[in-house]
């Protein structure tokens, strides 16, 4: 299956998005709501929607980075704050990014989306665009999905193993406040290089 760009623009186009909940997910809410310093350099790669951007934006956090590989959803998030600034959605590959550093990323159903062979390339990427001590944080899966299409499933152990290498695992837990479809089957972890 080749999960290309034409593969998530036929998911837009064709509504095709059950992954999308509509609002933030409570975990990254939460997470969001302890962090104090409003300058940070924020990354969300395979954003898809993006509604934790409306909720940092709202915060008053305005150094927000926004990727997908897909546009339409990128003028999703356009229409619904026309003052965030284009040159903070952009449209590209993960993979392609080179640059700048950023001091925080956000996870979410972005690496379940990914060919598991992509996996280590992902957590590599995700050490070489993180400052020192910036942190990626998120959500995992931790359950295995029936079919051979997004998303794809993994568990604590085989995320341990992948990331190690690259960064320090500060949590890697259950998260207690996922969003009901997902309670059980979810981690929360914050990952810091
Ligand atoms: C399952 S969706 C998750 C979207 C969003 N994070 C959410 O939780 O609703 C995966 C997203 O990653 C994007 N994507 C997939 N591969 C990508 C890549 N290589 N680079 C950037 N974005 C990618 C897709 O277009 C899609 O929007």
């Amino acid at each position: 299956m080749n999960l290309n760009k034409a593969y998530w623009d036929k998911k837009y186009t064709h509504d095709k998005t059950v992954w999308d909940i509509g609002y933030i997910s409570p975990p990254l809410r939460a997470y969001i709501d302890q962090l104090t310093d409003k300058e940070i350099k924020i990354l969300i790669p395979g954003a898809g929607n993006g509604y934790e951007v409306d909720y940092l934006y709202d915060k008053g956090f305005t150094n927000i980075h926004v990727i997908d590989i897909s546009a339409k959803p990128l003028q999703n998030i356009k229409t619904r704050i026309p003052t965030f600034p284009d040159g903070q959605l952009v449209q590209m590959d993960f993979f392609d990014l080179e640059s700048p550093r950023f001091d925080l990323i956000l996870e979410q159903t972005f690496f379940c989306s990914l060919e598991p062979s992509h996996r280590k390339a992902y957590a590599m990427k995700m050490h070489g665009l993180l400052n020192e001590k910036g942190k990626l944080v998120g959500l995992l899966f931790d359950r295995t999905f029936k079919n051979g299409s997004p998303p794809f499933g993994g568990n604590e152990g085989e995320y341990r193993s992948l990331f190690t290498p690259y960064l320090s695992i500060k949590v890697l837990e259950p998260a207690y406040n996922s969003i009901k479809p997902r309670k059980g089957n979810e981690l929360f972890f914050i990952f810091e290089k």
